[in-house]
């Protein structure tokens, strides 16, 4: 069912519902009873929370910069692990990925997932990073990275993917692209050795407009001249969230 959100205040909630839905299909995902998980790029637990929540026999060593427009992360993501009753659970390190990733020992975790991580990297740093989550997962264990697809359905969705991507816009341009292409992920899973691979598409179905779209597009570090170039069409039909991607596979 299409969510239409157009009340600033309910931006929050709907995107905290985007979340819950991809941690239920995570957690499917998740064939161990317990062990350890390993997550890049956990940002303020958006993922975190809601999935040790459907694991709670799993611990979790989460690993991000903080830094730049992630700043204020650490923080929320302490008071939300804090009021979520998981701080026993979750390990949060404050480090690079590479250069805590290549501390660890091999054959360790259960899995190695990320969410919207990958859109942080460019097509180098995406096959060393794959590389080191297969050489850390144990046999058997899982990767699993979710990120928001980077094809556009439609004009709503490819509105936003050029809000967030086009260094005309955004504050902070990516790397290389919005998000790699699933096939690409897919093909680079399989050169590091990960087999079982598979690709998962949810759509969003998370329509934003008129004066919401003005919250979400300040959180997405959005320039205000985008709202103001595109001011009617943001009024009228919104932006709308691409589908979510969910790559995974399993170390044989
Ligand atoms: C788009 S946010 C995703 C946050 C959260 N996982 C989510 O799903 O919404 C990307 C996260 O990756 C982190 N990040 C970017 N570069 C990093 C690096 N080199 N090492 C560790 N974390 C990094 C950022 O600090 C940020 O919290």
């Amino acid at each position: 069912m299409i969510r239409v959100v157009d009340n600033p205040k309910k931006v929050e909630d709907a995107y905290a519902r985007q979340y819950e839905n991809l941690a239920s299909e995570i957690a499917n995902l998740v064939l161990t009873r317990r062990g350890i998980l390993a997550e890049i790029g956990c940002g303020e637990g958006q993922l975190t929370i809601p999935l040790a929540k459907l694991l709670p026999r799993h611990r979790f060593n989460v690993v991000d910069t903080f830094t730049g427009a992630y700043s204020g992360a650490l923080g929320r993501l302490n008071q939300a692990l804090f009021v979520a009753k998981l701080k026993s659970r979750v390990k949060v390190n404050v480090a690079d990925y590479l250069d805590w990733l290549w501390e660890e020992f091999s054959d360790k975790y259960a899995g190695v997932i990320s969410s919207e991580f990958l859109p942080e990297i460019d097509s180098y740093e995406l096959s060393m990073f794959l590389s080191e989550c297969y050489r850390v997962a144990r046999p058997g264990g899982l990767t699993v990275h979710s990120f928001l697809s980077p094809i556009a359905r439609n004009r709503r969705q490819r509105l936003l993917i050029d809000a967030d991507s086009n260094p005309k816009w955004t504050r902070t341009p990516p790397k290389e692209w919005f998000s790699p292409k699933p096939a690409l992920v897919m093909s680079e899973l399989r050169r590091t050795g990960f087999r079982n691979l598979h690709v998962e598409k949810i759509k969003s179905n998370l329509i934003i407009k008129a004066d919401a779209v003005r919250n979400f597009l300040h959180s997405w570090e959005v320039k205000s001249t985008f709202w103001k170039t595109h001011e009617l069409q943001l009024a009228s039909e919104g932006l709308e969230v691409p589908d979510w991607l969910i790559v995974s596979g399993r170390k044989p």
